[in-house]
C-alpha cells in the first residue's frame, strides 16, 4: 500500500544558521513525538544546506530532498545540479517541475520528463508537481491541464520506474495565496490523476502511487485534507519553515 508523505518545500528560504535552527526545531520535536505509522517526513532545503540535512537525517526519522535537479548528466553547465550529484551526497528525493520553476524558469512538461529520467537514473525518487494556474480553473480546464502534465511529465515511464515516483498536487492559486483548495476540490483531482495512471499503467500500480496536496496546507486544514481517499499527504511550502507547524500537519493523518 502507498506511504502517507509530509514534505517540507523550504524554497529559497533561511540563512545558514536559520536552517540549522529549523532542522534542530524538527529534530526535537520528532524526539518527543512518534509520527503515526507510515507516515514518512521529508525536508527539501535548498542545495547548500543539503550536507548539513543529510548529516541530521541520519540520526533521525526523516528523509531529505533536493527542490531541483538539472537536466543534464554533466559538464559544462554552469550553476546546474546534477543527479548524480545528488546521489553522491545519499539525497533521497527531489521536486521536479514546481509551478514556480514552470513559471519563472521556463521549466516545460519535457524539462520534466528529462530531469525525471536524471533522478531515476542515480536512484532519486521525483516528487512531480503538477496543477493548474487560476484562469485554467476559471475556465474549467484543470482536468484537462493534470493530464497533459502526468502525460507528458510521466507517460514514458516502464511501470518499475512510474512505482519510484511521487506526485503532487498544487493548484498554482492556492501555493502562498493563503487560499487552499477545498478537500472537494483536491479530491476530485487525485482520483483524476490516478484514474489517469490506472488506465495506463493498470489500477493495481496507481493505488501504490502517493499523491500529495500543495497549496497554503497548514494545521488547520491538513486533517480534512488528508482524510479524503485520494491524498497521501502533503507537500508543504511556508508552513515547513516553522516546525510546529509542519510536525502538526504530520501528525493529521
Ligand atoms: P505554500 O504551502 O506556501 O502554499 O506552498 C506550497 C508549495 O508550493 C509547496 O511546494
Amino acid at each position: 500500500m502507498r506511504k502517507h508523505i509530509v514534505a517540507g518545500n523550504w524554497k529559497m528560504n533561511c540563512t545558514f544558521s536559520e536552517a540549522d535552527d529549523l532542522i534542530n526545531a524538527i529534530m526535537e520535536q520528532l524526539e518527543q513525538k512518534e509520527l503515526p505509522r507510515d507516515t514518512q517526513l521529508i525536508v527539501c532545503p535548498p542545495f547548500p544546506y543539503l550536507e548539513m540535512t543529510t548529516d541530521y537525517a541520519n540520526d533521525s526519522y526523516f528523509m531529505v530532498g533536493a527542490q531541483n535537479v538539472s537536466d543534464q548528466e554533466k559538464g559544462a553547465y554552469t550553476g546546474e545540479v546534477s543527479a548524480a550529484m545528488l546521489e553522491s551526497m545519499e539525497i533521497d528525493y527531489c521536486i521536479v517541475g514546481h509551478s514556480e520553476r514552470r513559471a519563472y524558469y521556463g521549466e516545460t512538461n519535457a524539462t520534466v520528463a528529462a530531469k525525471v529520467n536524471q533522478l531515476l537514473q542515480h536512484g532519486i525518487k521525483p516528487i512531480v508537481c503538477v496543477g493548474e494556474v487560476l484562469e485554467e480553473r476559471e475556465a474549467g480546464k484543470q482536468f484537462e491541464v493534470v493530464k497533459k502534465q502526468v502525460e507528458q511529465g510521466l507517460f514514458h515511464l516502464s511501470a518499475d520506474q512510474l512505482r519510484e515516483v511521487v506526485i503532487a498536487y498544487e493548484p498554482v492559486w492556492a501555493i502562498g495565496t493563503g487560499k487552499t483548495a477545498t478537500p472537494d476540490q483536491a479530491q476530485e483531482i487525485h482520483a483524476h490523476i490516478r484514474s489517469l495512471l490506472a488506465t495506463k499503467y493498470g489500477k493495481e500500480i496507481a493505488n501504490d502511487i502517493s499523491i500529495l496536496y500543495g497549496g497554503s496546507c497548514k494545521p488547520s486544514n491538513a486533517k480534512e485534507l488528508f482524510a479524503c481517499p485520494d491524498i497521501d499527504g502533503g507537500l508543504i511550502g511556508g508552513a515547513s519553515l516553522k516546525a510546529d507547524d509542519f510536525m502538526a500537519i504530520a501528525m493529521a493523518f
